[in-house]
């Protein structure tokens, strides 16, 4: 879901910020109200910094003050005002202008869903195509789904990369404690049966501000490149809708790159070579100007074994321990997820198969001495496809997951970004023993605490956090009015999405 190929990886710190004049030219807002709406809404500022200047002021002169302040983005495929969202302003998510008004926000469901007047039955589809229900127990139909993400699911701007979800990733991912079968839906042609489309979802519960919700995580929305631009997806998505509902869950969660009504956070994406030089030939990091190939590759040099005194893969006997110490460590976060035990060992433990590759890894510190676990740290697998590359198939990427450590609980900010630094060092090593190529995190959690120093670059990528059916005042996303990490803007997102 999350879209964060990022080929400009090391680029610097940011792009290029607008002249500073350029909001001079604004009918509708002063000066002073765009610089302090700005200020609120990183993303849009680095969005116009990112612009050529005179573009930006236009853009600028365009928007309202409302505009400015919800993150509505300016540029290419967002520029759209909430009027021409014909299909989001239809559907209960609060507007682009509910966050900006002075009103104090009350938490909770926008709309009321009784269950008996939810029609039993899906809307049509277009001519020559019909619902079904993915089996992805079936291998042949898991295979199926696995084939239409691997051709057509998300790619970066430059068609360069594409995620590669593998089968064993969309098994965890999709079959999760209390999964629905009816959640995986797809769309086929009605005379080859080809899938042509699917949205999935899993069950879960997430706490936002200390309300415990029910909901669905949105996930592999996806339309084959052929069937674009038809409004099929808004038809996927009332599918998924109406089934969820039928099933008792009133609201869901979503993260996309792209900017719909109306994100609930933002984060940035940040990419930490481990193979600078592979990195390098697939196009994904640059050489910055002034470098060599050899000083990248020392400077994302790491050392072969890790650090910390009893750092070791977590197993099953740790579920209790890594269960209430990372309970604990989400709480402190305004949205996080309420994972129950089942979805601790689900989520966490990896269990070698025959056939299946390991998607998950988890490690434990266990304290040598009173052999209680005080740390916590994992990351998952998500390929990309290089796209027609001559040497290079597929950039191996360990995403940043969960993650918890008892020396928050100690009050000292600084002995916890001590320790952060030197278990997520451990982290990076460890990925890079298991082979991967990249380390990617995003601004969420207490990442701001170490990104920076421990050589993550900033990426190209934001990711937008969605609520359906609920609303809340805005939660932070790790990052300041520079787009950047920032220790004061955290505390606000704990919830990893695939
Ligand atoms: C995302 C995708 C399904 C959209 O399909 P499409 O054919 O471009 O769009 P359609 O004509 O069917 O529908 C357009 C509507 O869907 C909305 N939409 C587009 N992308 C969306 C997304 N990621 N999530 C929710 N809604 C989305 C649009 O805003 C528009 O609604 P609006 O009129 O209210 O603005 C399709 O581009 C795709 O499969 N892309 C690759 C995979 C991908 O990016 N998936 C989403 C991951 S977050």
């Amino acid at each position: 879901m999350s879209d964060s190929h990022n080929k400009s990886n090391d680029k610097g710190k940011g792009p290029q910020r607008p002249d500073e004049g350029s909001s001079d030219g604004s009918k509708k807002v002063p000066r002073k109200a765009v610089e302090s709406a700005l200020e609120m809404n990183p993303a849009l500022k680095a969005e116009l910094a990112s612009m050529d200047p005179a573009k930006a002021a236009e853009a600028l002169t365009k928007m309202d003050i409302s505009q400015l302040l919800t993150g509505l983005s300016v540029g290419g495929k967002n520029q759209k005002d909430m009027a021409s969202y014909k299909f989001w302003q239809t559907q209960p998510v609060p507007s682009f202008g509910d966050n900006a008004q002075k009103k104090p926000i009350t938490q909770g469901p926008i709309k009321m869903i009784n269950p008996d007047e939810v029609s039993k039955t899906p809307d049509a589809l277009i001519e020559g195509f019909e619902w079904c229900t993915l089996d992805l127990t079936n291998p042949t139909e898991l295979q199926e789904l696995y084939e239409l993400l691997n051709n057509h699911y998300v790619e970066d701007d430059n068609a360069m990369f594409r995620f590669a979800y593998s089968q064993s990733f969309l098994h965890w991912a999709l079959m999760s404690p209390g999964w629905k079968k009816e959640w995986h839906v797809g769309v086929r042609a009605s005379k080859s049966r080809k899938l042509v489309a699917s949205i999935c979802g899993v069950p879960t519960h997430i706490r936002v501000r200390g309300e415990r919700i029910k909901v669905t995580e949105i996930n592999f929305l996806c339309i084959h490149k052929k069937l674009r631009s038809k409004r099929l997806a808004p038809v996927l998505i009332k599918e998924i809708t109406r089934r969820c509902y039928l099933n008792g869950i009133f609201q869901a969660i979503y993260t996309g790159g792209v900017i719909l009504p109306t994100p609930v956070s933002s984060c940035r994406y940040y990419h930490r070579s481990l193979d600078w030089l592979k990195l390098y030939e697939v196009g994904f990091s640059p050489l910055p100007h002034g470098s060599t190939k050899a000083r990248q590759v020392a400077k994302n040099q790491l050392p072969a074994q890790t650090s910390t005194p009893g750092l070791r893969p977590m197993e099953v006997k740790d579920i209790d321990a890594v269960f209430d110490l990372l309970e604990r460590y989400l709480l402190r976060y305004d949205m996080n997820q309420a994972f129950d035990r089942e979805e601790i060992e689900h989520w966490l433990v990896y269990k070698e198969q025959p056939g299946k590759e390991q998607v998950v890894w988890s490690y434990v510190v266990e304290d040598p001495q009173t052999h209680k676990i005080t740390d916590f740290v994992s990351f998952y697998n998500l390929e990309s496809t290089v796209i027609d590359h001559p040497k290079h198939e597929a950039v191996r990427a360990a995403y940043l997951y969960y993650y918890a450590t008892e020396t928050a609980f100690t009050g000292d900010k600084k002995a916890l970004k001590e320790r952060l630094l030197v278990l997520m060092n451990d982290a990076l090593i460890c990925a890079k023993q298991a082979k991967f190529d990249v380390f990617n995190a995003l601004t969420l959690q207490d990442n701001p605490l170490f990104l920076e120093q421990l050589k993550f670059g900033a990426g190209d990528g934001q990711l937008h956090f969605y609520l359906y059916n609920y609303r809340c005042a805005p939660i932070a996303g790790g990052i300041n009015e520079k787009n950047l990490p920032d220790e004061n803007q955290m505390g606000g997102v704990g919830v990893v999405m695939l």
